[in-house]
């Protein structure tokens, strides 16, 4: 079987990309819901349900799905556990590797809550993400003594989906001034979301070089390798694929545009 990423849209790219150049070999499905995207704005029962249909449309073709969306993640993925997948299927999420990463930690690392070197963490994300304060709660079982500032970036994602860069830049420069109203010195900037990454110059400039920014893509792939090295079961065949429930030739030419390679999607089922 194939590993899945899924992404509300495009932003997932920057997870897929970072996966396949860390495990080259490895077969992805990638499924982004175009059409219901952005989630950021939407309610959780709204996000949970959309994700949730999502990742059952998934489950003929793959056995793990990696939540590739940081409101995904914060709205449905605690949920969907509880509830159960079915059996032999396993769902992550993208927040918990970025956490370990924050809070200096190896994977499955969990021992009590400690102080780690940041202190002033400032969080760009989603309004969904930012009211769950998923990012919060997390990091509060993993360290003490850090002060977030989460700043909610209404528009770059849709400006991103639209390939607006220039709006998307200037989103970027006005989150960031409204952030450092709010905590004027940051140590660190989480670009929680994973679009993000894909404007990560206007957050490095808009920040200043003093900012150590942590984005996800390579942190979620690397944990992603760990993972698979302990259940390579997940990771045995299956075909590459890239879906979406949006226009097939809209979507493939925005992600072309991104990663700068030839990507074809096809219509989810
Ligand atoms: N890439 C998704 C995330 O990480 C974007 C969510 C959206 O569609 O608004 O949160």
């Amino acid at each position: 079987m194939s590993v899945g990423i899924f992404d509300s849209g495009l932003g997932g790219l920057t997870v897929w990309d970072a996966v396949r150049r860390r495990l080259p070999d490895l077969p992805l499905l990638y499924y982004a819901d175009s059409a219901h995207a952005p989630y950021g704005v939407r309610t959780m029962d709204d996000i949970h349900a959309l994700t949730v249909r999502a990742v059952h449309a998934m489950w003929d073709r793959v056995d793990l799905v990696v939540l590739a969306c940081n409101t995904a993640s914060a709205a449905a993925l605690r949920r969907m556990q509880e509830d159960g997948v079915p059996q032999g299927k396993r769902v992550l999420g993208v927040f918990v590797p970025l956490i370990e990463a924050l809070s200096e930690r190896g994977w499955g690392d969990n021992s009590p809550p400690r102080e780690v070197a940041v202190n002033q963490v400032a969080l760009f994300a989603t309004p969904a993400t930012v009211a769950s304060r998923a990012f919060q709660r997390e990091l509060a079982f993993r360290a003490v003594g850090v002060d977030v500032e989460a700043q909610a970036c209404a528009g770059v994602v849709d400006a991103i989906e639209d390939g607006d860069m220039i709006l998307a830049d200037a989103l970027v420069r006005s989150h960031v001034d409204a952030l450092k109203r709010k905590m004027p010195h940051p140590q660190a900037a989480i670009l929680g979301c994973t679009h993000y990454p894909l404007v990560a110059d206007s957050f490095r400039r808009a920040l200043g070089g003093d900012v150590t920014v942590f984005s996800q893509a390579d942190i979620v792939a690397d944990s992603l390798a760990d993972y698979l090295s302990r259940r390579p079961h997940f990771a045995l065949g299956g075909t590459a694929a890239m879906m979406t429930t949006g226009d097939p030739d809209r979507v493939s030419a925005r992600a072309t545009q991104f990663l700068r390679r030839p990507l074809t999607f096809e219509a989810a089922p």
